[in-house]
């Protein structure tokens, strides 16, 4: 392994770093994290391609990258074939719906975007002698037995409950990744995120972070699911796209977890929005959803030793960011309805 080499020359501006001329596909690019990844890649000299078919995404998330001659965008759906002209360096397999209320509207199209899109990815990657780094998640560790979570956890999912079509989309992925990397000998990286935040997020996609600023800021009380209790860990998204740039120039084939191990309970969590936000309302307790994970913790050891690698920046310092992001949104964006979703195919 040549990790530490890599990670050396990270720090220092290697040669891996900014290699113009070097062209990158980024799906799901106009996304929350695709369009993060194609900033990071543009800022480092790549020429990127972008593609997304817009299902969850938006193209303001990446107009402000259209003027840029090293930035191109193709409007496709990855879950068809996926043809891209002239050759390829990386491949970064982004596009999936990943919010519970995205994913419970469209289960067929999440199911195939992880199989199907995952699928033509890879022959992509094996096409063109590109190296492929595919986005997983804390999910595929499900509710979790084990915590924190390590990558050897198998974890705990229900394949026919209502998250199972994200949770095994995501568990195929990276079964197919790694299929391509011992059969075909693709050069694959399979990350595992955890909860990520930041701007450009949508302040209606059911998470808990954008749900709570958005009803601070509307002036609603802040719906906390079951007594609370249950904790999630927050990534701020800087640290993330780091984490993913690092990873995707190692030489490590095997899943690594990139998160923030700061826990916090979702009641605790609240109570900080509404310091932060200095809302007069209160906190309101619902019924929990099916299958909703009591604890999320990454267990970052592998990322800090392999990418040396961990987050920079706290949840103090991070919320104070996203929540001056949505607070500037127009405030037709404060009453906007979750996406509704014209094919269900
Ligand atoms: N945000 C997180 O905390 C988190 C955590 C774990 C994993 N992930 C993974 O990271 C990736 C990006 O997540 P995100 O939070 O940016 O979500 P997002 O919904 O903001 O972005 C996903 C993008 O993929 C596009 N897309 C979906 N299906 C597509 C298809 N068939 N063809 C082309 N484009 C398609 C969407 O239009 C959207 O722009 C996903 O694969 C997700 O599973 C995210």
């Amino acid at each position: 392994m040549n990790n530490e080499k890599n990670n050396e020359s990270l720090e220092s501006g290697s040669p891996l770093r900014g290699r113009r001329g070097q062209r990158v596909l980024i799906t799901g690019a106009a996304g929350f994290l695709g369009s993060h990844l194609c900033d990071r890649f543009i800022k480092e000299g790549y020429h990127v391609i972008g593609m997304d078919n817009l299902i969850t995404g938006d193209l303001k998330n990446i107009e402000h990258l259209f003027k840029q001659k090293e930035f191109e965008f193709y409007h496709h759906d990855v879950s068809k074939f996926i043809h891209v002209p002239g050759p390829l360096d990386y491949i970064l397999h982004f596009a999936s719906p990943a919010s519970p209320i995205d994913y419970l509207k469209i289960p067929i199209q999440t199911l195939k975007v992880g199989s199907l899109g995952t699928h033509n990815c890879l022959g992509l990657a094996l096409a063109k002698k590109a190296r492929i780094l595919v986005a997983s998640t804390s999910e595929v560790y499900g509710d979790p037995l084990v915590h924190p979570q390590n990558e050897e956890y198998w974890g705990n999912v229900n394949p026919v409950g209502p998250r199972g079509v994200y949770d095994e989309a995501k568990r195929f992925q990276e079964a197919m990744t790694m299929a391509y990397h011992t059969f075909h000998g693709v050069e694959t990286r399979i990350i595992r995120i955890f909860n990520t935040y930041g701007p450009r997020m949508r302040l209606n996609d059911g998470r808990a972070l954008p749900a709570f600023i958005g009803q601070a800021l509307r002036g609603e009380d802040l719906t906390v699911f079951g007594d609370g209790s249950q904790t999630r860990s927050f990534c701020y998204v800087d640290d993330l796209i780091e984490g993913i740039y690092r990873l995707l120039l190692s030489d490590y084939a095997q899943p690594v977890n990139v998160g923030n191990p700061d826990e916090i309970s979702l009641k605790d969590f609240a109570e900080e929005i509404i310091k932060l936000t200095g809302t007069a309302q209160k906190i309101v307790y619902k019924e929990l959803p099916k299958d909703d994970p009591k604890q999320r913790q990454p267990d970052i050891t592998k990322a800090k030793a392999i990418l040396n690698w961990q987050p920079k920046v706290s949840r103090a310092e991070g919320l104070k960011i996203t929540y001056e992001y949505f607070k500037n949104l127009p405030k037709e964006e404060l009453h906007k309805l979750p996406k509704e979703f014209e094919s269900r195919k």
